[in-house]
């Protein structure tokens, strides 16, 4: 999934330095991945440690990590399902149709009718396989997951949902496939979150405490909030042009509240060492994360350059550079 902020091709640095300071053997450390997204450093992790702890405010966040990370048993029969929902005859009494479908009327285009369709037809099944047990939890999440994978590959968007193109793109046109969504299989048990990062740390402890907060103004749950519409599926009535929800408000992505929810996050922190990303572009300067991480331990910076992610050409903004430093901070409390 293409993902603001998505440390994807970063797994690998982010790991090795990671071992450099706690060491090659993690096998009896507990990780947590607050700030999950769509999980890949807590699926990066998965084979290294005892327990990874995934957690985030977003519900489809939430769905991924549940179905990546807690999911490690093998579900038997599972591509059965997948076929099984994929070939459903379509029905056109949705959400998703009605309300982000132009054929329905609703003004707005962010999946072909055929697609919209399809999402409802394999969301409202699932819901239906939950409620009358056919499925437990692990395959609910597994189903939903591959769900909103497939979906997002047909979507008719930039690369976010703030909005919808005026015209059907290419990939949009395609008519959507439900896709696997395949986990990582191991003997360890992982547990999954859907809370603020500030609560949820005053209820776990562990070793290494991984952290990705947003680092500019822009709210995830705006962003994504057709993948919340589809995995949540309760109805409310979508308003104005994109038809957004009521959405999270991150403090993360609060300029003024960062500096205190940061240091609030560190100092609650039963961890023993502390990772932090942020880019040269966040909010908080790289001094401003040295002067709070140094008053609860040792402090170390580390730096590597990458890819800037491009949300679209207008949001290049003043910047011509295509590459930006990416920070590991790290503390040991
Ligand atoms: C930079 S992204 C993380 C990306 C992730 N590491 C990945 O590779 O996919 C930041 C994430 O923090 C989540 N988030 C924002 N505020 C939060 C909060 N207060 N508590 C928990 N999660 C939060 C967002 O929903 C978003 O998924």
């Amino acid at each position: 999934m293409n993902y603001i902020g998505s440390k994807f091709t970063l797994s690998s640095w982010i790991e090795g330095e990671v071992k450099k300071v706690v060491g090659e053997d993690l096998s009896r450390k507990i990780f947590c991945d607050i700030f999950a997204g769509t999980g890949t450093i807590g699926r990066t992790f998965k084979k290294e440690v005892k327990k990874v702890i995934a957690n985030d405010l977003e519900h489809y966040s939430y769905v991924l990590n549940k179905n990546y990370i807690q999911n490690s048993q093998e579900i038997y029969d599972k591509e059965e399902y997948i076929r099984e929902l994929d070939s459903l005859p379509l029905r056109s009494d949705g959400f998703i149709y009605r309300y982000y479908c132009l054929g329905s009327g609703s003004g707005r285009q962010y999946f072909s009718n055929t697609n919209g369709k399809k999402i409802d037809t394999i969301r409202l099944k699932i819901k239906e396989w939950r409620e009358k047990e056919k499925i437990d939890s692990a395959l609910y999440y597994y189903l939903l997951a591959s769900l909103l994978e497939s979906a997002d590959k047909v979507a008719n968007i930039a690369s976010v949902y703030g909005a919808f193109l005026k015209n059907m793109k290419k990939s949009a046109l395609k008519d959507m496939v439900l896709e696997s969504a395949d986990f990582m299989k191991n003997h360890n048990r992982h547990q999954v979150f859907n809370k603020d990062s500030n609560e949820l740390i005053k209820e776990i402890k562990g070793d290494i405490l991984y952290l990705d907060p947003p680092y500019n103004h822009r709210q995830y749950g705006a962003n994504y909030h057709i993948l919340n519409t589809i995995s949540l599926y309760e109805e409310f009535f979508p308003k104005g042009k994109t038809g957004l929800p009521n959405y999270n408000h991150s403090p993360y992505s609060k300029k003024a509240k960062v500096p205190s929810v940061f240091e609030e996050l560190i100092k609650n922190a039963n961890f023993k060492y502390i990772f932090l990303s942020y880019n040269n572009e966040g909010w908080m300067s790289k001094n401003d994360i040295k002067n709070i991480m140094s008053k609860y331990g040792k402090y170390t910076l580390v730096q590597k350059e990458h890819k800037r992610f491009k949300a679209n050409k207008a949001d290049m903004g003043n910047h011509k550079l295509n590459k930006t430093f990416e920070y590991l901070h790290i503390l040991e409390k």
